[in-house]
């Protein structure tokens, strides 16, 4: 089979890694990819190949499908499902018999609308945080509601926003300067609407369904670090390491994820008439040995696939078969015992301003067996050299007989790579202990 990778991030290497072990590949693009996409030893004996598409772009990425006998597309992040990648595949009748994995721009709301996302949760009984939204014309509402809260504040942007769209502000005051702000056009169209909703404290535990739109499989759940600096502080980045499993997330804690959230999300986008063939990514919150969402996305997070995949044990292909077909109920999901962590090299200066462009010094790296580096921001220049060309640059992902063991590992690697102004984070993984 010919399958046809689109992104170009962490994640994407990862899955493209994990693609590239299935005997049943025959060729496998990564579109745009970065340097680590390009040339992945599949089992086959051939190698993957980068292809130079953009994104937004569907006409060309489905001109490129059917020029290159692709049978399958992967969409790794949420623009292209949240703009309707999928339905612009099932429109053409061409393009129809190629499945998408990922949902269709109505499933995609989950992640692409916060006021969809709550009001789909409360219909559907899914535990959640208490919220009202609020627009323009009914700003005066939103100060009224803030006063019924107790700090802290959290503010969504109803759109997505990369990340940046949830602030949350310790004080009353606060809270109103930002909900006018948000509502002034603070992130533009993405936050004229606000969404308001009650502060809860806990642990956040991400966890990741795949669905064939009946049926679904849960696969490991991971942690992430989303703050630039250690004891979780500073700025807030797009994650700087991960880990799996979560300790906290045993049988009994995830039994009461799957049948009051992951089995009802399920059921209730099939009883609403939403077609759903991808991954849902469930960020949890554990509040008192309580599961609740705090947000969900249509794709996969990124750095948590970076240990997820390691984890994987089944044929990721096969259950990608599963999701085309509707037949993933018969599809085996097996999890590797050991854990495993990632820890993320960033740029100097990331999450604010940083400089690309940096000469990525990996030769005196020695990798063990255990370990694997992912690529993220990086990319090759006209002579070969590796370069940075993102904030998040490098994951390193290792295995371990536990966390200890695989943090070991990834960090000794992690300080083995070299480029100017390298960070990453020493103590991922470590308030689990
Ligand atoms: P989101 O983009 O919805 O995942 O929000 C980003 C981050 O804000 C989350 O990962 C949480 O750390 C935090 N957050 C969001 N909603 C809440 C909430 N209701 N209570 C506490 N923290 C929250
Ligand atoms: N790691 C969080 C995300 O991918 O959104």
């Amino acid at each position: 089979m010919n399958i046809l990778l689109l992104g170009s991030g962490g994640r994407e290497h990862a899955l493209a890694w994990k693609i590239a072990q299935s005997p049943r590949v025959d060729t496998l693009i990564v579109a745009p990819g970065n340097a680590g996409t390009e040339g992945i030893a599949l089992a086959n004996g051939g190698l993957s190949a980068n292809a130079g598409l953009s994104l937004g772009d569907f006409a060309a990425i489905g001109d490129f499908a059917l020029t290159n006998a692709i049978d399958m597309v992967v969409v790794g992040p949420e623009q292209p499902l949240v703009d309707g990648i999928y339905d612009f595949f099932q429109a053409d009748e061409r393009l129809a018999r190629i499945p998408v994995i990922g949902p269709s721009r109505a499933g995609a709301e989950l992640e692409g609308s916060k006021d969809f996302a709550k009001g789909f949760m409360q219909r559907h009984g899914i535990p959640t945080a208490a919220h009202q939204t609020f627009n323009a014309d009914t700003i005066e509402e939103g100060l009224a509601f803030l006063e019924t809260l107790q700090p802290p504040y959290v503010l969504k942007a109803d759109g997505l926003c990369a990340g940046k769209g949830v602030l949350i502000a310790p004080t009353l005051e606060e809270a109103r300067t930002e909900l006018r702000e948000m509502l002034d056009g603070m992130f533009g169209q993405a936050s004229a609407r606000v969404v308001i909703e009650e502060f809860l404290s806990g642990i956040e535990c991400s966890v990741f369904a795949i669905t064939d739109g009946t049926h679904y499989a849960l696969l490991p759940e991971a942690k992430d670090y989303k703050r630039i600096g250690e004891g979780d502080t500073g700025l807030n980045t797009g994650g700087m390491g991960s880990v799996s499993p979560v300790p906290f997330a045993d049988a009994a804690w995830m039994r009461k994820v799957e049948e009051r959230i992951v089995r009802p999300t399920v059921e209730g986008l099939a009883a609403e008439g939403i077609s759903y063939k991808g991954f849902i990514f469930f960020g949890l919150i554990n509040c008192g040995g309580e599961p609740k969402v705090i947000e969900y996305n249509c794709r996969m997070g990124d750095p948590e696939t970076e240990t997820v995949m390691l984890r994987l044990k089944s044929d990721i292909v096969e259950l990608f078969e599963g999701v085309a077909l509707g037949d993933l109920d018969t599809r085996a999901v097996e999890f590797d015992p050991r854990a495993a962590v990632c820890v993320m090299l960033v740029s100097g200066g990331y999450p604010g301003h940083y400089e690309k462009g940096k000469a990525i010094d990996m030769s005196r790296m020695q990798l063990g067996a255990d370990s694997v580096v992912f690529h993220a921001g990086t990319k090759r220049d006209a002579s070969g050299r590796l370069l940075t060309a993102g904030g998040r640059v490098i994951a390193v992902s290792s295995y371990g007989c536990d966390r200890d063991e695989a943090l070991r590992r990834s960090f000794e690697a992690a300080a083995q790579i070299d480029f100017d102004g390298r960070y990453f984070r020493r103590d991922i993984g470590k308030d689990l202990e």
